[in-house]
């Protein structure tokens, strides 16, 4: 069975096509980065108008690129929940529409989900993954730990009281007078930095938050503005520095919290995802956990990507049939926290 995938919640527009949930035979993806940047951040409004200028190049030119033409897809599989709402809305309706006039079923997926998933894909591992695994899913606008069970449940075991990981990066990138989106920006500048210039706190939890939570905000406060507070003695308070220190804080937190959920659960695979899952640091970390194995997608399968969409859509499918036509988009999804 060949699916076609959508993925538009946020800001990058991704079309995939994927035969048996698995082996991804095209995928294009148009990020709009280039167009919030001047807003350091993703503006609705604007993602939502450029989806819906970019829906129809970029599926052709997925379509094209697989060798299929549209009578050879036979599922069409779109993330409805959770995302801004009229960038999930272009999707949607996208995906209704083609789906209606080939005749083809189509079927609605959660985006979160579908990150968890995106190690199942071929391009992310060369044999399926065992269930169940550990998933840490970092992106700007989540922060969740949890334990796949199966292609659709996932057990959050904790996640940002909160900032999203990927926030607190682009906010201290903003403080730095880095590029949007700071992430990459931030640690490019860390490989110069010493990583012990400045001891940030790590995060102070509630009573109120469970043991696997993080908290990204006193970090992020530190950083901006109580940075003298911190400084080791005779280590410059340079931007590379501070750089450098915050990752580590930030990182070092989800790793830590991660190494406790493999602890206290007994399961020893732990797979990544999100635009965060892209950082060397947090790689490396994650890969030196003992006894672990750790399945680190390449970038573009950690980012929104089509394809993962297709990969979990295809189960879906198998398991409860196609989605009702009036399924509608959801903004929020209670299940997962997102900042
Ligand atoms: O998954 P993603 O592309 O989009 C969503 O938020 O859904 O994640 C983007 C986030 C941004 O906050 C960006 O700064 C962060 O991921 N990011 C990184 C790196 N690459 C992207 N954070 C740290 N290190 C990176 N190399
Ligand atoms: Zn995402």
């Amino acid at each position: 069975m060949r699916v076609l995938g959508v993925e538009t919640s946020c800001d990058e527009c991704s079309v995939a096509v994927v035969e048996e949930g698995r082996r991804i035979m095209s995928m294009e993806t148009l990020t709009q980065t280039a167009i919030h940047a001047r807003f350091s951040g993703v503006v609705p409004e604007v993602a939502s108008r450029a989806h819906a200028e970019m829906i129809l190049p970029v599926a052709s030119a997925a379509l094209e690129r697989s060798g299929c033409s549209l009578d050879d897809i036979d599922l069409v599989a779109v993330t409805n929940r959770p995302g801004l709402s009229g960038s999930l809305t272009v999707g949607l309706a996208f995906a209704k529409a083609l789906a209606l006039s080939r005749s083809i079923p189509f079927v609605a997926v959660d985006h979160i989900v579908a990150h968890a998933y995106a190690v199942q894909l071929d391009g992310a591992s060369p044999v399926p993954v065992g269930y169940p695994y550990i998933t840490l899913l970092v992106s700007g606008g989540h922060t969740v730990i949890a334990v796949s069970r199966d292609v659709e449940t996932l057990e959050v075991l904790g996640g940002t009281i909160d900032d999203a990981c990927g926030e607190a990066f682009d906010k201290v990138a903003s403080f730095l007078d880095l590029e949007y989106p700071g992430g990459p920006a931030i640690e490019r500048l860390a490989t110069g930095g010493d990583a012990e210039a400045f001891a940030f706190p790590t995060a102070r939890l509630g009573r109120r938050a469970r043991p696997y939570d993080v908290s990204f905000s006193g970090l992020k406060t530190a950083v901006i503005h109580q940075r003298e507070r911190f400084r080791r003695p005779g280590a410059a308070d340079s931007a590379a520095n501070v750089a450098a220190s915050f990752q580590k804080s930030a990182i070092d937190v989800l790793v830590d919290r991660v190494g406790a959920a493999v602890r206290s659960t007994g399961i020893t695979t732990v797979a990544a995802g999100g635009g965060v899952a892209a950082n060397g640091y947090l790689r490396e970390r994650l890969r030196s956990l003992p006894a672990v194995a750790s399945i680190l997608p390449p970038g573009e399968l950690c980012v929104d990507n089509g394809a993962m969409v297709a990969g979990l859509g295809y189960h879906m499918y198998m398991r409860n049939g196609p989605s009702s036509a009036d399924t509608g988009v959801r903004a929020r999804v209670p299940l997962f926290r997102s900042s």
